[in-house]
């Protein structure tokens, strides 16, 4: 038997991403997103959402938390992103987030979501007692992206299941309303450079907010000292930078140190163990912590500039809201008519 191809999905790419205002971002932050939200505003439309709703699936502190979204929007606009150019906005002022994250809870099923890893690595043994909004959370992640018909997705390593969630969501709403292609398929971008920044205490965890160890992390507003004081006592081994990138096999806090350097650098992997390898670390350490001063001050300083002048950091907000909104309204009014929901 021979079914007809299926026209592929015929809208324009665009790419969407966002990141949580949970404060206190960090080096992993800026290599693992900015720096390619950036790059991508040059090649695609570019949508990037500071995600409120998916913030207060956990305790939050309510009089925070209008504070920290605007220090995500100001590390976009920092890092080099161009309001002008990409859509910068806070979830929560664009409706259709949380009206289509409703109709795909009804389209989402619970076993898609209990095979979630990340809400059992959050939830661990207190599933019980997590919100439902925890459990939910990649749904509304699902929305976020949808809700633009985007196409790609700049995210980290681990967001590929939510991605995977998002895609199940869109096939499924797609074939179950009869409504072939209307949502794309959306794809993650997460090669490059600085996909995985790690603790620079234990080289098997990621770089985290939530490590209890400030030693762990560079945060973008830590000056030169504090930069040279963590990275002098990262983690290493005592042997050596090797030749090659075969060498750093096994020597996971090694390769996060050299992956910095390189993604800081615009280098290679390869580049950094040919100028660097046989070298130690001594000499290594202080070079690194060179370089991520000189990138990081000057982004540190233009967020502590948007922050001071909060109306026209807020402006920049009403007018990316109001951007993001001409695309989704008219998006969700073919939705509500695909569903059968009441016309406004
Ligand atoms: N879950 C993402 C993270 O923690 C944040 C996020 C929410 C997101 N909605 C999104 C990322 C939509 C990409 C697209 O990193």
């Amino acid at each position: 038997m021979t079914t007809a191809p299926m026209p592929a999905y015929a809208g324009p790419s665009r790419v969407f991403s966002g990141m949580q205002p949970t404060g206190g971002l960090h080096l992993g932050n800026y290599l693992g997103a900015l720096v390619k939200f950036v790059r991508l505003q040059h090649e695609h439309e570019c949508i990037y959402c500071v995600v409120d709703l998916h913030a207060i699936t956990i305790e939050h502190d309510p009089k925070a938390l209008q504070q920290q979204c605007r220090e995500v929007a100001a590390a976009y606009i920092a890092a080099g992103v161009d309001p002008k150019k990409a859509i910068i906005f806070v979830q929560s002022a664009v409706p259709a987030h949380a009206e289509l994250a409703w109709i795909f809870n009804c389209v989402a099923r619970m076993g898609w979501l209990e095979r979630m890893t990340q809400f059992k690595d959050k939830a661990g043994k207190n599933a019980e007692r997590m919100s439902v909004g925890l459990f939910d959370y990649p749904v509304l992640q699902a929305a976020d992206i949808l809700a633009y018909k985007a196409t790609h997705v700049p995210v980290g390593e681990d967001q590929k299941q939510h991605l995977e969630l998002s895609r199940d969501i869109a096939a499924r709403f797609n074939s179950d309303y009869n409504a072939p292609n209307f949502f794309p398929l959306p794809e993650p971008l997460i090669q490059g450079p600085g996909a995985r920044i790690m603790s620079l205490r234990d080289g098997s965890k990621k770089m985290s907010k939530s490590d209890p160890s400030d030693q762990s992390r560079i945060n973008l507003t830590d000056d030169a000292d504090a930069i040279a004081n963590k990275f002098k006592r990262a983690t290493t081994d005592p042997l050596p930078l090797p030749e090659t990138a075969e060498g750093l096999k096994g020597r996971p806090e090694v390769e996060n140190l050299v992956g910095i350097y390189a993604a800081l650098a615009d280098l290679s992997v390869d580049q950094v163990l040919g100028e660097w390898g046989g070298k130690g670390f001594g000499a290594f350490k202080p070079a690194l912590a060179d370089i991520a001063a000189q990138k990081l001050a000057p982004i540190a300083g233009e967020m502590r500039r948007l922050l001071v002048d909060r109306t026209a950091l807020d402006e920049i907000l009403r007018d990316g809201a109001a951007r993001a909104d001409a695309i989704s309204a008219p998006m969700m009014s073919q939705v509500r008519d695909i569903v059968g929901l009441w016309r406004r």
